[in-house]
């Protein structure tokens, strides 16, 4: 099951997705998820409001790690995270598309009502970018959070220009970005729609990813998430051209119930039932996962 993902070689295609702020579901966050990717050597992608700095995640997980980076509203707060993600090791940057507008998560609304806590006990003016490690000396005037408005093909052009390591563009979800992607030099998408956590009416990646996948005519690696619960699930993604399948839920469920033990053990069951599947399929290594494994109606 290994898998070489822009350069670097992993024991599995099953790569550990962003997730912001991993002490809101056990103290040692952050740094349990990169140990546990460690034990499995996973890939990584750390957030940029982790609750880790990059170096620290980098420093636990052993190995480069991928950093995911929203741009915010200023240009040059993007550029001073490239440069620390750059200087840390990270091998990639991987930008975030797909938060453009405010977030109504009904369930937060809900329970806000029912929370008797101090808001303004962690949540100051301004305090949520500025009490993310990564973010540590750098200037935030003008930005309030991970909302991006202002981000085009302009911006990514730029980008292009300042990220010296690999860049990444998550959050594709048609033919038509993908294709703009691959002209734009972009060396690697993630087609992701962020758990469904952004758009009620989003359609899936498995959906997307074939159109996708021919779009890009093989000239950019493609990884994709989304929903991805079981290691079957994970091999039709892979059968249907995704190089890798990241997860986000999934291993957050066992960060807050066990830590470290935890996340490293939901990593071994997905491996497991990834193994299983292409056992069960008659496919001894990833290279020989093809299309026709997935039958479509
Ligand atoms: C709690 C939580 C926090 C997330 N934070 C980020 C983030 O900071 N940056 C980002 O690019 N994606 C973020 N995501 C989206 C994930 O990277 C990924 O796209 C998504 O979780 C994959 O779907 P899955 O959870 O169904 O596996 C977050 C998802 C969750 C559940």
């Amino acid at each position: 099951m290994s898998a070489n993902i822009l350069g670097i070689t992993c024991d599995t295609p099953i790569v550990i997705a962003p997730t912001g702020s991993n002490r809101a579901f056990h103290p040692d966050g952050e740094l349990a998820v990169a140990r546990a990717a460690k034990t499995g050597n996973h890939l990584m992608m750390l957030s940029t409001v982790a609750s880790t700095s990059i170096e620290d995640a980098i420093a636990a997980r052993g190995a480069p790690v991928w950093f995911q980076l929203y741009t915010t509203q200023r240009f040059e707060i993007a550029a001073a995270l490239i440069k620390r993600a750059e200087a840390a090791g990270a091998p990639a940057i991987a930008v975030t598309l797909d938060v453009r507008a405010p977030l109504k998560w009904p369930t937060a609304v809900r329970l806000r009502r029912t929370d008797t806590r101090d808001c303004a006990s962690c949540h100051t003016p301004n305090s949520y970018l500025s009490s993310k490690p990564n973010f540590a000396g750098i200037d935030l005037a003008g930005t309030t959070g991970t909302t991006v408005t202002n981000l085009t093909w302009d911006t990514v052009k730029r980008l292009r220009d300042t990220v010296k390591v690999k860049l990444v563009l998550k959050g594709i979800l048609a033919a038509e970005d993908a294709k703009l992607a691959a002209d734009a030099g972009i060396d690697a998408i993630v087609v992701s729609n962020h758990g469904g956590r952004v758009e009620d009416g989003v359609g899936s990646t498995i959906e997307a990813l074939p159109e996708i996948v021919a779009a890009a005519g093989g000239r950019m690696p493609i990884l994709v998430d989304s929903g991805f619960r079981h290691g079957s699930e994970i091999l039709k993604a892979l059968a249907l051209g995704a190089q890798a399948v990241c997860i986000g839920r999934p291993y957050l469920w066992g960060l807050g119930a066990f830590g470290q033990p935890g996340v490293e053990r939901v990593l071994a069951i997905l491996r497991g039932e990834l193994r299983a599947a292409m056992q069960q399929l008659g496919a001894p290594s990833l290279k020989d996962i093809t299309p026709a494994m997935v039958r479509r109606a």
